[in-house]
């Protein structure tokens, strides 16, 4: 067995819990949306055709935030052509995924799912194929209240209110050759810059998102968040980044760690950003959007998307993740949230289907992916303040990222009801860890404790159809709360959520 320590201090606070930390990605992708969201129908469809399961896990799941309408479909997208009576809609072909966009669902419709849904959204502009005018346009249709063409046709189309969109992408992984419009960092940073610009001059108080890199193994990572910063400092809020991460050649050791891999592309990221902030005098600091994030085994996607014709709906990436891919998730999130002074803002990708934390079947089922488990506990337990969290843990050798602690973890305090919650992974795959938990700077008193621990005898266990619940979190039996902290065992391969309540101490 290994010993591993957790220390936590309440005043060693890295900034409060960012609730857009829970956010999630609709894109038109596949079937996240067609036989994923929307399914008219189906058993459980709602008077818009919406699947009702669908939602409910939605809740259950604890998503705040919501990117729309792609990713790389969006780099050919025609939002207009998503509005107004469904009959006069046009199909038109998505080249990014090869498939027939029937345009039933449209920005109309998915803001009624996400009201439903109580969800934020955050809409992603085509910059690929279009600019500064359509976004224009966009924006004016979604948010301008009244007595302007775009505005009053969205009342005609059954909107009186404005949806009041407030986080906006300026277009998607334009440094990737995969995507429709790729360019430039600097002809993307002047393109960027200007939409900015009108944008802000339409809503001075919007939140923009400038793309970062496609991901940290980009030839160009770094020099384009570089030059692209140097055109929208001032005008931007955010820069995007992305990272999928999967076991490469049965290499486990290093998949469990990929999280330390995002611990340094966040870093890394935050540190060009502030490099362009110190040249440039500013006292403003740019916050990062990690909005795609998620174990996606992107080589397995060989034959994908379909090249042999074009179908409405096809069954893409439809990812069916394991113990260790879930485990993987929940060690991102801990990633994501000890950054969370800089990190305000984080998508999943995706929802629903497509890498997607609950899967359904047309006509069928809905049900939760093992990854659903650790976003949907860690959504509904950290609350308040994350801490910095202090970890001596033993260390092992991995092929891809070095030397990786055995045990991570993160800790949130809420002042306001003395709850404390630790999110803690064993990477080790064959010995348990005896975790002690050291709340003593507290000077507080453990109440009560629960803990629940996700992992299985066999990691590359899966929930299916037939199956949904064959992985699921399990109450840590485990668990010694003391007078001042916990000590709890953690099994091989496995994520664990702690809620320790706290109270005073009796004087005396
Ligand atoms: O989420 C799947 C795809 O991954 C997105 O469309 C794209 O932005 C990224 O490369």
């Amino acid at each position: 067995m290994h010993l591993a320590h957790v220390t936590l201090d309440p005043a060693a606070v890295v900034a409060p819990v960012s609730r857009r930390t829970f956010g999630t990605f609709v894109e038109h992708m596949g079937r996240c949306v067609y036989t994923g969201l929307y399914e008219p129908g189906h058993p459980s469809a709602d008077e818009d055709g919406f699947r009702s399961d669908v939602l409910a896990l939605t809740r259950e799941l604890g998503v705040t935030v919501v990117r729309y309408p792609g990713g790389n479909f969006v780099s050919g997208y025609r939002w207009e052509d998503g509005i107004g009576p469904r009959e006069q809609r046009p199909r038109r072909r998505d080249l990014a995924w090869r498939g027939i966009e029937t345009n039933e669902v449209g920005i109309d419709e998915f803001a009624r799912w996400a009201a439903k849904a109580d969800i934020e959204i955050m809409y992603a502009l085509n910059l690929g194929t279009r600019g500064v005018q359509e976004a224009l346009d966009v924006h004016e249709y979604l948010n301008q209240p009244a007595g302007t063409h775009l505005a009053d046709l969205r009342r005609t189309n059954g909107a009186e209110k404005p949806y009041g969109v407030r986080m906006w992408c300026l277009g998607n992984e334009l440094d990737g050759p995969w995507q429709l419009g790729y360019t430039s960092a600097d002809a993307y940073g002047q393109l960027a810059a200007a939409t900015a610009r009108a944008l802000r001059a339409a809503e001075p108080g919007l939140e923009l998102i400038v793309c970062g890199s496609s991901s940290s193994a980009m030839p160009t990572f770094g020099a384009w968040e570089a030059t692209v910063l140097e055109h929208t400092y001032d005008l931007v809020d955010y820069v995007s980044c992305h990272a999928y991460y999967e076991e490469h050649d049965g290499d486990l050791g290093s998949f469990l760690a990929c999280a330390a891999d995002m611990d340094h592309f966040i870093d890394s990221v935050v540190a060009t950003a502030d490099s362009i902030g110190a040249r440039l005098r500013s006292k403003k600091k740019i916050q990062l959007s990690f909005d795609e994030w998620n174990v996606w085994y992107l080589s397995r996607f060989q034959n994908q998307p379909p090249t042999d014709g074009w179908q409405v709906a096809p069954r893409v990436i439809e990812d069916e993740y394991n113990v260790a891919d879930a485990v993987v998730v929940g060690n991102l999130l801990i990633s994501l949230l000890r950054h969370s002074d800089r990190v305000t803002a984080a998508c999943q990708a995706q929802l629903v289907n497509v890498i997607a934390p609950i899967r359904t079947e047309p006509r069928g089922p809905a049900w939760r992916q093992t990854t659903f488990h650790p976003f949907a506990r860690t959504a509904a337990l950290a609350r308040g303040d994350v801490l910095r969290t202090v970890v001596d843990s033993p260390s092992y050798q991995t092929a891809r990222y070095g030397e990786a602690a055995v045990l991570d973890a993160v800790a949130t305090h809420d002042p306001a009801t003395g709850d404390v919650a630790i999110f803690v992974v064993n990477r080790d795959d064959t010995r348990p860890v005896q975790l002690t938990i050291d709340l003593t700077r507290f000077g507080l008193t453990v109440r009560s404790a629960e803990a629940s621990t996700l992992s299985d005898d066999d990691i590359r266990a899966t929930n299916t159809a037939d199956q949904q619940d064959r992985i699921i979190l399990r109450p840590n039996r485990q668990l010694t709360p003391n007078t001042s902290g916990a000590q709890i065992v953690l099994p091989p391969v496995s994520w664990t959520a702690v809620r320790l309540s706290t109270q005073p101490r009796p004087v005396g």
